[in-house]
């Protein structure tokens, strides 16, 4: 089965498409870059996007829409996220943090699939905590400072973990399983 995944990121493409071909998902990357809508939530963004690109690209196609949620600052910067770290980098987020106590925060990812019918929503998500300082090379926007509750790497000196408790992976997890009646945790 082959799905269309409507994204610019090449990271999220890769994450995505090693767990779906392994569940005979090809997912081929559409590298279209098509204006967000600003709104609170993942889910609002995504069937927004749905809307707009129904019209324009045939089905079946997936979007994402995922952000970093800080608990301290009210959520901050979520579905803000890519534009905050263009804007301020990694160095301004833990400036933001600094003499924070409460540093619990969760990665947020919501899928968008389009099957020609009706739009679908999966959504998944991973609890953790901002670091006080990077570390680790691996993977990609936020990954140097977030460490998933119950471990002490970040997700970029971690990429295995990434692979297995993402909120990512969780979103694509159900995704599967809708498409495919497939149970792949
Ligand atoms: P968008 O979904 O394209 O709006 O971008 C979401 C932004 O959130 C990304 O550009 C990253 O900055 C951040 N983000 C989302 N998922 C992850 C992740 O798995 N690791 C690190 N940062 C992420």
């Amino acid at each position: 089965m082959l799905v269309k995944f409507i994204t610019t990121n090449k990271h999220k493409f890769a994450e995505a498409s090693e767990l779906c071909s392994r569940s005979g998902i090809q997912l081929s990357m559409v590298d279209l870059d098509y204006e967000e809508a600003r709104a609170d939530t993942c889910e609002q963004v995504v069937l927004s996007a749905i809307n707009i690109l129904s019209g324009e690209i045939k089905p079946p196609f997936i979007i994402e829409d995922s952000g970093l949620f800080v608990r301290s600052l009210n959520g901050f910067p979520g579905t803000y996220s890519a534009y905050v770290l263009k804007a301020i980098g990694l160095d301004g987020m833990l400036k933001l943090m600094r003499g924070n106590d409460d540093r619990s925060a969760k990665f947020v990812s919501v899928i968008g699939y389009w099957d020609g019918n009706k739009p679908c929503i999966f959504s998944g998500s991973v609890e953790g905590e901002i670091s006080s300082e990077l570390r680790g090379a691996g993977g990609f926007g936020y990954d140097p400072l977030f460490i998933p509750k119950g471990y002490k790497f970040t997700f970029a000196e971690n990429m295995s973990l990434k692979a297995k408790l993402s909120h990512r992976i969780e979103a694509f997890r159900k995704f599967i399983l809708h498409v495919k009646g497939e149970n792949v945790w």
